[in-house]
């Protein structure tokens, strides 16, 4: 795989300053191992202060699960990207199909805040998928083409690495109904096609697209040896530090095989 891959925690709406010290802590001598892949964890705002100043000038990237556009004014409850910035976000969510179906998130608001995040050099992982019955109903690639699509509308001179797209099909999130391997390299390989033209080639080769939903230990290896797969964005099994690492190792793994089995 030329593209690096990219580990991803969702840690959602979960752990306290205390739990997210040592889970950091935890972390960042093992992700430190992993010398071939990205780590980044997405924290609560309460928390990502801290994981930020923990995680400075080490391989592991702190990261929001949301902003808003505007850089400042009268949006209670929100936060800007300038304020991620301040306290160390190197990354953030984009449209997470948690915050579309409950908080109402439509595909243009999606677009604008992934060109805001861009614009200032905070990588967005933006993500995409469909619900159960939208696939039912023949209609996933519709949807899915649909969100890539509107995102793209905001780019001239798109950069490959300033952004990072998530295939999260939303009846494998949280359900433990992950999607078969091939079911995802199909579609993320379809999202690589249509970046291609959206976008052109080099944009489409550089992108990294990531899968989500029930990633797990037991299915991660065989998610990232998937041709167009360069990582995993992951919820409920990023939450303990040791699945998460082992997550890490399995996308090292998946670059440097014949260096693990010699160990
Ligand atoms: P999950 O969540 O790994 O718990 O399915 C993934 C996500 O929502 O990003």
């Amino acid at each position: 795989m030329s593209r690096r891959p990219m580990m991803a925690a969702n840690w959602k709406m979960n752990k306290t300053v205390r739990e997210a010290q040592e889970y950091t802590a935890a972390l960042l001598p093992r992700a430190a191992d992993a010398k071939e892949v990205d780590v980044a964890v997405l924290v609560p705002f309460t928390c990502l202060h801290e994981v930020a100043r923990m995680a400075e000038d080490t391989v592991v990237t702190a990261g929001a699960q949301n902003f808003y556009y505007e850089d400042s004014g009268a949006y209670t409850g929100e936060v800007s990207v300038p304020m991620l910035l301040d306290v160390g976000a190197g990354a953030v969510i984009v449209g997470h199909s948690e915050r579309r179906e409950t908080f109402c998130e439509t595909d243009d608001l999606v677009a604008r805040k992934t060109k805001r995040a861009i614009e200032a050099g905070l990588l967005p992982i933006v993500c995409v998928g469909e619900t159960k019955e939208e696939r039912d109903a023949g209609d996933m690639w519709d949807k899915v083409s649909g969100q890539v699509r509107r995102v793209m509308e905001e780019f001239e001179d798109a950069d490959g690495e300033s952004i990072v797209f998530a295939y999260e099909p939303i009846w494998a999130i949280g359900t433990g109904d992950t999607a078969t391997p091939e079911d995802a390299q199909d579609a993320i390989g379809k999202i690589r096609d249509l970046l291609r033209e959206a976008a052109d080639r080099d944009f489409a080769d550089t992108v990294r697209i990531l899968y989500g939903g029930s990633v797990k230990p037991e299915n991660a290896a065989e998610i990232m040896a998937q041709q167009d797969i360069d990582g995993a964005l992951v919820g409920g099994a990023s939450l303990e530090v040791a699945s998460f690492v082992e997550l890490v190792e399995a996308a090292q793994n998946a670059v440097t095989p014949s260096e693990q089995t010699e160990d």
